[in-house]
């Protein structure tokens, strides 16, 4: 049997994720045949790391602005879309018209515009698009999937989703380009369209509109001036600053290997900074923000994102007709591979007297139990290697009872809840979803959208 041609564009932290169980685990029935990036340092650590450690052969490389080359010349099957997230559609686009089928690291893009010229692509082309969204493939959130869909509690009529990122790996977002609103579309899109993603698929919903307010509470110069942490706003940068010593923000790029290849040795050619202050002026996204969703069945979210927490982890209840459904994950801070430079100890989340993850059921009228789960590992509560088996490996069903697999309309469902919310925060009003990107009007459910 032929191999899978696999192309990738973006080789930053994120791609090793998906690139080493490609070229390790997976590799008798994939191959990597080419990557792709505006940075060729970056593209060569990828290189010396496929030699090198995974003892797999050196692939072409093609600077960015040679994208279409690679996919003539390395003719991939499966384009896989890990670049930084205002690019994606455009890569999207091109793969597509040029045959091929694509995986796209989440968002699916930023804004309306954008989610508009996929969807038209997609149709025009007939190509797969899928959205790796990995949070689906933990097992407790499976597991609540499958509590919902089978009545458990009964008709769901409303969630509250509170999520928290912590100073270390919520700062990291303020460090680099997701602080601006032009290369992330905000940490609405960026970071809530998982969990937007997550409620969308628990209910088997499709939201119709949503309400918001957002700002910037605690990261920027004048938040940092205003409670008295000025001393931390006075370096632009932190690798190399020896007054940021003590700062309890400070990243170093000398503190291991992936940072010094990836992104120090990139900075000359690649004007991209990892490590600038948190506490700087030119930050237009907001650290905290809360929203209401309604759902075209009736089913109200009420959400929040906090990005400057001590713990990291999300508290999730389910309202239902006949009951109610609480889950929390408190699994540590979740910097990926590439950016955690303080091995596994920097993962585990602060001491607490509950369980780092708990589902339990409140049935009406009878005494609450705990689900039991089997303990799980890995990176992202152990979504991250289910994932990768979907992706990769020739035994992966095809179709999936928990419907895990999204496509471009579900992509699309779940980033439009955030692009609606910074409209609604730009406007101060309620903005509904069709108006911006009309998705199947006539559907009622999230698995009536491919
Ligand atoms: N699902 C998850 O849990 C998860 C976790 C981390 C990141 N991600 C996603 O993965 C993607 C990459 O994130 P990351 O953490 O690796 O960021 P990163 O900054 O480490 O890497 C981004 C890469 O994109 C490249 N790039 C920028 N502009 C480009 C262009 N025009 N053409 C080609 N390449 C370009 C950069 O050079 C860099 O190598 C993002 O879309 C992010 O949302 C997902």
């Amino acid at each position: 049997m032929s191999k899978t041609r696999f192309a990738f564009v973006g080789t930053g932290g994120r791609a090793m994720c998906f690139i080493e169980p490609l070229v390790t685990t997976y590799r008798d029935h994939n191959e990597l045949v080419g990557i792709c990036d505006s940075s060729q340092k970056r593209m060569d650590y990828y290189q010396s790391m496929l030699t090198e450690k995974w003892e797999s052969p050196s692939v072409p490389s093609y600077h960015a602005d040679r994208f279409d080359d690679m996919l003539r010349e390395t003719k991939p099957d499966i384009v896989f879309v890990c670049s930084k997230d205002s690019t994606h559609h455009d890569y999207i686009i091109r793969a597509m018209q040029a045959g091929c089928d694509v995986i796209t690291e989440k968002p699916m893009t930023i804004d309306a515009e954008k989610c508009r010229a996929i969807l038209e692509t997609q149709k025009a082309t007939g190509r797969r698009l899928r959205v790796s969204f990995n949070y689906r493939w933990g097992p407790y959130r499976t597991k609540l999937r499958e509590l919902l869909a089978s009545g458990t509690i009964g008709q769901v009529r409303s969630v509250n989703l509170e999520y928290l990122l912590d100073t270390s790996h919520g700062a990291d977002y303020f460090r680099r380009w997701h602080a601006h609103m032009a290369e992330s579309g905000s940490l609405l899109v960026h970071k809530s369209t998982h969990h937007f993603d997550l409620v969308n698929w628990w209910l088997d919903a499709i939201p119709e509109q949503v309400f918001a307010y957002g700002n910037l509470a605690f990261y920027g110069k004048e938040n940092a001036i205003e409670r008295g942490d000025e001393k931390f706003t006075t370096y632009p940068r932190y690798t190399g600053e020896a007054s940021a010593k003590d700062d309890p923000f400070r990243l170093d790029l000398e503190s291991s290997e992936p940072y010094r290849q990836l992104y120090l040795a990139a900075e000359a050619e690649s004007g991209y900074l990892r490590d600038t202050n948190v506490f700087r002026e030119d930050i237009d996204i907001y650290d905290q923000m809360s929203l209401n969703v309604r759902y075209r069945t009736g089913e109200l979210l009420t959400y929040s994102l906090n990005c400057f927490s001590p713990r990291e982890g999300l508290r999730v209840s389910f309202n239902g007709a006949r009951g109610r459904i609480e889950y929390h994950e408190f699994l540590g801070s979740q910097m990926n591979r590439a950016v955690n430079s303080d091995s596994e100890e920097s993962d585990k989340p602060p001491a607490s007297n509950e369980p780092n993850e708990l589902i339990r059921v409140y049935p009406h009228f009878q005494d609450s139990y705990e689900v039991t789960m089997p303990p799980s590992s890995g990176s992202h509560g152990g979504a991250d290697k289910v994932l990768s088996h979907s992706f990769y490996s020739p035994d992966a069903p095809k179709s999936d009872p928990s419907d895990r697999f999204a496509g471009h309309e579900q992509g699309a469902a779940s980033i439009l809840v955030g692009v609606a919310g910074v409209e609604s925060i730009r406007q101060n009003k309620p903005i509904n979803i069709n108006d911006l990107v009309a998705l199947k009007p006539d559907a009622t459910r999230l698995s009536d959208l491919v």
